[in-house]
């Protein structure tokens, strides 16, 4: 694997190894000094065009934790506001020595047309495209959910297992990777929000569609992954206001008391509480988001690995 730009570039084969070896590297965090020689010598760059808390840091934590040299550029403070280009920007990272450039875009495709357009020679890993793609986010949720609810998670997909993803998947490239990824790795997907936050091209995605969050916890999922209300690009108002659409599509303490017991509740952060997901919920016993973020630092390690071992 030369990049990951999309979860639908992954089949299944390369998932689960890419699990596998996630798993492998989850082991190093649990030692004294959690560390490995693995990428002695290699530089990554982040390159964040739009902001992030929880992608870039956890690349970071991944590079450092196998040896890496890592830079950081974020476009905030930068020579973006001179009006530098992605192709411009890049080439400079290059030239001081990146080996492996992650980069988060606002534009759909962008890490693609970093990969392919020939403007440097370095292995991209997307860590978010617009509305487009999230390939190490779904993995890391591929890989909470293995943990969690497969009783023996390395070398498996997720068979049998029904997966509700709600709220705003007009705007998310959660879900799009999401959707692809865990249909893959032979899960039930179900999209569930309203008319207003679900793009028509669901229509051709392999999951199933909902408009009622009350029908999907009936059909007794065994997660529940609630999508931040992307607030920055809704006008309240398409939803009837916020009060509303919390009514109809936030995860309540009832909602959550009537999910099956071993349901989990997911959620990619970062969370508006009180809007799709009550406090109670994500703070409780049943909530792994925790888990997700924990998970996302061994599945970035693997991610390096994978496309350093291919590029080198
Ligand atoms: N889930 C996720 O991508 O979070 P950040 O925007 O904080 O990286």
């Amino acid at each position: 694997m030369k990049h990951l730009l999309s979860a639908q570039d992954l089949t299944r084969e390369s998932a689960i190894g890419l699990l596998d070896t996630a798993l492998e590297f989850s082991a190093v965090a649990e030692r004294s000094v959690p560390k490995l020689p693995t990428l002695r010598g290699v530089t990554m760059v982040n390159l964040f065009f739009e902001d992030s808390t929880r992608t870039r840091l956890s690349f970071e934590a991944a590079a450092k934790r196998l040896s890496a040299d890592v830079m950081t550029f974020q476009a905030h403070g930068s020579s973006v506001s001179k009006g530098e280009s992605l192709k411009d920007t890049a080439q400079t990272v290059e030239a001081m020595g990146a080996d492996i450039i992650v980069v988060r875009h606002g534009m759909e495709g962008a890490a693609r047309e970093l990969a392919h357009s020939g403007w440097v020679n370095t292995p991209v890993i997307n860590a978010g495209d617009g509305v487009g793609a999230h390939p190490t986010q779904a993995l890391l949720d591929a890989a909470t959910l293995r943990n969690h609810l497969m009783p023996e998670p390395r070398g498996s997909g997720l068979e049998g297992l029904s997966i509700s993803i709600v709220g705003d998947i007009m705007h998310s490239r959660v879900a799009r990777s999401n959707v692809f990824l865990l249909n893959t790795l032979g899960a039930s997907v179900t999209v569930v929000g309203p008319d207003t936050l679900m793009p028509p091209e669901t229509a051709g995605w392999p999951c199933g569609n909902l408009r009622d969050l009350d029908e999907a916890i009936a059909g007794n999922p065994d997660a529940i992954m609630m999508l931040r209300v992307q607030k920055e690009r809704i006008d309240p108002e398409q939803l009837g206001g916020m009060d509303r659409y919390s009514a109809r599509y936030g995860l309540t303490e009832a909602r959550a008391n009537a999910l099956p017991q071993h349901t989990i509740v997911m959620h990619p952060g970062p969370m508006n509480r009180e809007v799709e997901i009550a406090s109670v919920v994500a703070d409780s016993s049943r909530s792994v988001i925790l888990d997700q973020v924990k998970n996302g630092v061994s599945v970035r390690m693997a991610a390096l690995y994978e496309v350093w071992g291919d590029h080198s």
